[in-house]
């Protein structure tokens, strides 16, 4: 499989490392082999060879701060632009993990236009197309006769979208709520136990939680995004962020954390969506409440259901080689499908 990537931050250098440390365990267990074939950055260059680049030599370059770190080669082309890799590069599938915009969800949204258009799969980790133009990929995805997955857009590696599209499948989904953005959960939790805000924000940042601007975590819109997200994919209903009522955590303050756990509650940035719309705001949930106890930068959805009632998910909303195992379970069902 080859794959160009655009977006080599936190999630790309993930996926890159699990490509490169799980090579032999894929090609024995999923009979997968994939080729980088296009790494690109916003700042820091770009690269393209059709025989693939070398994964360790890539992250070393990555770490070194920039992709000019990559040796010359026979073939080597250096600094396309994303939108020429994504129409020019001879790749099956492209991964769109560049920063999400979700006022415009440009310049994902045109790369992921020119992928289908020049006859690639398409995966996303990158939440703004999905979150705004979901129905005209898929609608593409569709006419092209190409796939389009974005399990790494919700809860980063947990398999959120997977579980209601197919593991699912067969129930009505009458209701999805739960702690969708790891960094305020995060945030939340280091409060609990005495860090302040601005600390525990950097804290989030350093561990490579946080959104490139974090306000889109702390203020709800990060969760809100990917509550748009499951409404196109659960419900089939495209709302925009301003159906959404959203408020973040900045009005959170310790004391508040403190009085809730001495009623043995805690805060929580809980996001709701229904087939009638949705909500992002920080609750009060009893400690009896499952959601109460997901700690860190931990995510969970429930789902609520017609035949099995509620059915809820926990696991890893955020960080780079987490995101990135999502990225690479979605390349594994493409492989699957296209194979057959
Ligand atoms: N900034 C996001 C979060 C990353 O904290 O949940 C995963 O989308």
């Amino acid at each position: 499989m080859k794959i160009a990537l655009i977006g080599c931050g936190n999630v790309g250098q993930g996926l890159l490392q699990l490509l490169h440390n799980k090579q032999a365990e894929l090609q024995d267990k999923y009979d997968f082999q994939a080729q980088v074939v296009a790494a690109s950055t916003r700042t820091r260059g770009a690269l393209y060879h059709l025989d693939g680049l070398k994964l360790d030599v890539l992250l070393g370059a990555l770490a070194a701060g920039s992709l000019r770190h990559y040796p010359d080669s026979n073939g080597l082309a250096r600094d396309w632009e994303a939108l020429t890799i994504a129409r020019e590069a001879q790749a099956d599938v492209l991964i769109e993990a560049s920063p999400t915009d979700l006022q415009t969800a440009q310049p994902a949204l045109d790369i992921c236009r020119a992928a289908f258009v020049s006859g690639k799969h398409l995966v996303l980790a990158n939440k703004g197309p999905m979150a705004l133009a979901y129905h005209e990929l898929q609608e593409t995805a569709q006419r092209v006769g190409k796939l389009l997955r974005f399990e790494a857009t919700v809860m980063g590696g947990t398999p959120s979208i997977r579980l209601a599209l197919q593991a699912l499948a067969g129930c009505t989904i009458v209701e999805a709520r739960g702690i969708l953005n790891g960094t305020t959960n995060y945030i939340l939790a280091q409060m609990e136990l005495g860090t302040s805000y601005a600390d525990a924000l950097e804290q989030a940042q350093k561990l490579g939680y946080a959104e490139a601007d974090p306000t889109a975590d702390v203020d709800g819109w990060d969760a809100a995004g990917k509550a748009l997200i499951l409404a196109a994919a659960v419900f089939g209903k495209q709302f925009a962020l301003d159906d959404l009522q959203v408020q973040g955590i900045r009005g959170i303050t310790r004391d508040n954390i403190f009085s809730a756990h001495e009623r043995n509650e805690t805060w929580k940035l809980i996001a709701r969506i229904t087939p009638e719309g949705g909500s992002v705001a920080p609750l009060r949930l009893a400690n009896s409440d499952p959601l109460a106890s997901v700690k860190g930068a931990t995510n969970a959805v429930t789902y609520v259901t017609d035949v099995l009632g509620d059915v809820t998910l926990i696991g890893p909303g955020a960080g780079g080689l987490q995101t990135g195992f999502a990225l690479l379970s979605d390349l594994l069902d493409i492989q699957r499908l296209s194979s057959n």
